[in-house]
């Protein structure tokens, strides 16, 4: 019952209101129009409807029901095809406008972004299959899909809408500092880079051990061995939090000296416009 809700949680707390985001940011940033509308509201409609059936993926090899089990490998594979029609429909609304990524960082934030939610929408189903989660489950590979989500398409989404909004809000003509934007890109994603494929090689490593036998059918290794094996993987997992922090907080000086400077603000919009005024 709680996993109904659990697996509920990412697909609705972390997906659905950022791929609000996605829809809302993206356009305005590239100046285009959604790619397609219809294909967004298929996109919503389908994660409403695969979506709650995926829990159970997280209760595979447990006293869960087998139907139940299999029920939710089903569903969380067909979620592959609507997360993948979505991150094209986000990647396709940059056609014309691709040369933007030149000059606006922020918007290499969002398309990165979208990037990372294909790429975690494509490891998830194949987690969700049960000889693959045989190995993975109880292993750091699940903390490198969650932060491979939770770092490179909610974080990163998020810091893409930032950058464009804080000028908006604050009726400033740019950001402090573009190049300080295409810094924190540059340094959170190296950040994410070692975070995630450290976790791969730990959790695969750390798989692997549980399940060996030596000839006599014992366990090869004691759980301590297994975590004195990962620890130098664990020193790159922490490299890698430290530089997308350290991102994190050239953000905040940004945004912080975008907001007090006064050299930049731009001319302020009319309120009633301009032929109203000429009696027009
Ligand atoms: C098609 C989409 C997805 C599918 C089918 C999927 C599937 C899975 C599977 C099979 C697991 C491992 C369960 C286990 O062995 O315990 C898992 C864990 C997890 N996934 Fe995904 N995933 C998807 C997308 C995402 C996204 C986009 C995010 C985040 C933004 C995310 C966040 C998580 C989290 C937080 C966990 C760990 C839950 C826990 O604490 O055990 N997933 N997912
Ligand atoms: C620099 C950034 C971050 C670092 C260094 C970090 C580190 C960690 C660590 C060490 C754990 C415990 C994993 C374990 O059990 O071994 C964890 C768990 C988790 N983090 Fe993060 N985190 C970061 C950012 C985030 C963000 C931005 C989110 C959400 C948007 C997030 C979501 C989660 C979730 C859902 C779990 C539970 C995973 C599970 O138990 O299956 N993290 N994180």
């Amino acid at each position: 019952m709680q996993w109904w809700y659990g697996h509920n949680a990412v697909g609705f707390f972390l997906t659905a209101g950022f791929l609000g985001m996605m829809y809302y940011f993206i356009p305005k940033a590239a100046g285009r129009p959604v790619y397609s509308y219809r294909l967004s509201i298929v996109h919503f409609w389908t994660l409403i409807f695969l979506y709650i059936w995926a829990g159970p993926h997280h209760l595979h090899w447990t006293a869960l029901p087998d139907w139940t089990q299999t029920v939710g490998m089903a569903f969380s594979i067909m979620l592959w095809m609507p997360s993948w029609g979505g991150m094209i429909n986000g990647i396709m609304t940059l056609s014309g406008a691709w040369d933007k990524l030149r000059t606006d960082p922020g918007l290499r934030f969002s398309v990165t972004a979208v990037g990372f939610y294909g790429m975690s929408t494509f490891e998830g189903p194949v987690m969700s299959v049960r000889e693959v989660n045989a190995l993975s489950h109880y292993t750091d590979w699940t903390i490198g899909h969650v932060h491979s989500g939770a770092l490179g398409w909610v974080a990163f989404i998020v810091f893409g809408s930032f950058y464009y909004l804080i000028p908006v809000l604050w009726n400033r003509k740019a950001l402090y500092s573009v190049r300080l934007v295409a810094w924190h890109y540059w340094i959170a994603t190296l950040g994410i880079v070692l975070y995630i494929v450290s976790m791969w090689v730990a959790g695969i490593m750390e798989g692997l051990m549980w399940r060996a036998y030596d000839k006599f059918g014992f366990l090869q290794y004691s759980f301590v061995e297994s975590v004195v094996a990962i620890h130098p993987f664990f020193v790159i997992r922490l490299l890698g939090g430290v530089f997308f922090l350290i991102g994190g907080l050239m953000m905040v000086f940004n945004v912080f000296m975008t907001i007090t400077s006064e050299s930049t603000e731009r001319p302020r919009e009319p309120l009633i416009a301009p032929a109203v005024l000429a009696g027009a």
